[in-house]
C-alpha cells in the first residue's frame, strides 16, 4: 500500500484526478468505480475541469459507483445517484446510459446485488475504484463487522454512520438505516485503487487501514492485501502514521 500525503484537499483532487485521467488517455473505454461523499468532489472538479479544457473524452467511459442508500429515489437531493449527477456526471460526458448506481428501490435488493456484480464483470471489470473512508474504517457501506462481505449486498448503517451522515438530511431520522453496496470482494477485484481521506477525523481509520490487522472490524484494513493501492491523504489524516 502506497500513501501519499498532501497538503489539502484540493492537493489531494489533483492528485487523484491525475490517475483517472492517465487511465482515460491511455484507454478510452475505461470502466470506472466511483464513490460518494465529501472525499471525492475535488477529485471530481478537478476532472471536470479537464473535460472542459478539452483534455479529457469521457464519451466511451463506463461508470459503476458503490453504493446507494435503500428506499431513495434517484431525484431524492440525498440519494447517490443524485449526488453523481450533481457533482460529476453533469458536467462532464459519459453517457447516461454507461452510468450505473444500485438501486436502492429495487423489489429484490439480493438480486439487483448479484445483477450488479454481473454487470460489473460483463463490462470488464473495474479499472480503476476511488474510494472514501468512513470514520470507523468502513468502505462503501461495508460497516465493521465478523466476515468481510463478498458481492454487493444489503447492509443495515451503523449509529456511527447514521451520525456521521446527518449532516446531509434535515436531522438523523431523515437517515435512511438501510443501503445497498458493493461488497469487499467486488471492491478488491478492481485493478488498481486509489483511496482519498481528510481531516482528523478519519486519523484513526486510516491509522487501521494502513498499520492495524487485517480484519473485518476495520474493513478498509482489506486493502492491504492489493496489489495496487494508494492513500492520497492530508496531514491531519495521515497524522498516526
Ligand atoms: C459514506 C459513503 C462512503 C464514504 C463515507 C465517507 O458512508 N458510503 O463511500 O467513504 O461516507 O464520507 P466523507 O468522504 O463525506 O467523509
Amino acid at each position: 500500500m502506497n500513501v501519499k500525503v498532501y497538503k489539502d484537499a484540493q492537493a489531494i483532487g489533483e492528485a487523484a484526478a491525475s490517475i483517472f485521467a492517465g487511465q482515460v488517455i491511455a484507454k478510452p473505454d475505461s470502466i470506472l468505480g466511483l464513490a460518494t461523499g465529501s472525499s471525492p468532489i475535488p477529485t471530481y472538479t478537478r476532472l471536470i475541469e479537464l473535460h472542459k479544457q478539452g483534455i479529457l473524452d469521457f464519451s466511451q467511459v463506463t461508470t459503476f459507483n458503490l453504493d446507494e442508500y435503500l428506499g431513495l429515489t434517484h431525484d431524492h437531493p440525498q440519494s447517490y445517484y443524485y449526488f453523481m449527477q450533481e457533482n460529476l456526471f453533469q458536467g462532464i460526458n459519459v453517457p447516461q446510459e454507461n452510468i450505473h448506481v444500485p438501486c436502492g428501490t429495487a423489489q429484490d435488493i439480493d438480486n439487483e446485488g448479484k445483477n450488479y456484480d454481473n454487470m460489473i464483470a460483463q463490462a470488464g471489470g473495474i479499472d480503476v475504484q476511488i474510494l472514501g473512508i468512513g470514520n470507523n474504517g468502513h468502505i462503501a457501506f461495508n460497516e465493521p463487522c465478523d466476515e468481510f462481505p463478498m458481492g454487493t449486498h444489503k447492509v443495515a448503517l451503523t449509529q456511527s454512520t447514521i451520525e456521521a451522515n446527518t449532516r446531509f438530511f434535515e436531522n438523523s431520522d431523515e437517515v435512511p438505516r438501510y443501503a445497498i453496496s458493493m461488497g469487499i470482494g467486488s471492491i478488491m477485484k478492481a485493478r488498481q485503487i486509489i483511496l482519498v481521506a481528510t481531516g482528523a477525523a478519519k486519523a484513526q481509520a486510516v491509522y487501521g487501514m494502513v498499520k492495524g490487522p487485517v480484519t473485518p472490524q476495520c474493513p478498509a484494513s482489506v486493502l492491504q492485501l492489493h496489489p495496487n493501492v494508494t492513500v492520497f491523504a492530508d496531514e491531519a489524516a495521515a497524522s498516526l502514521l
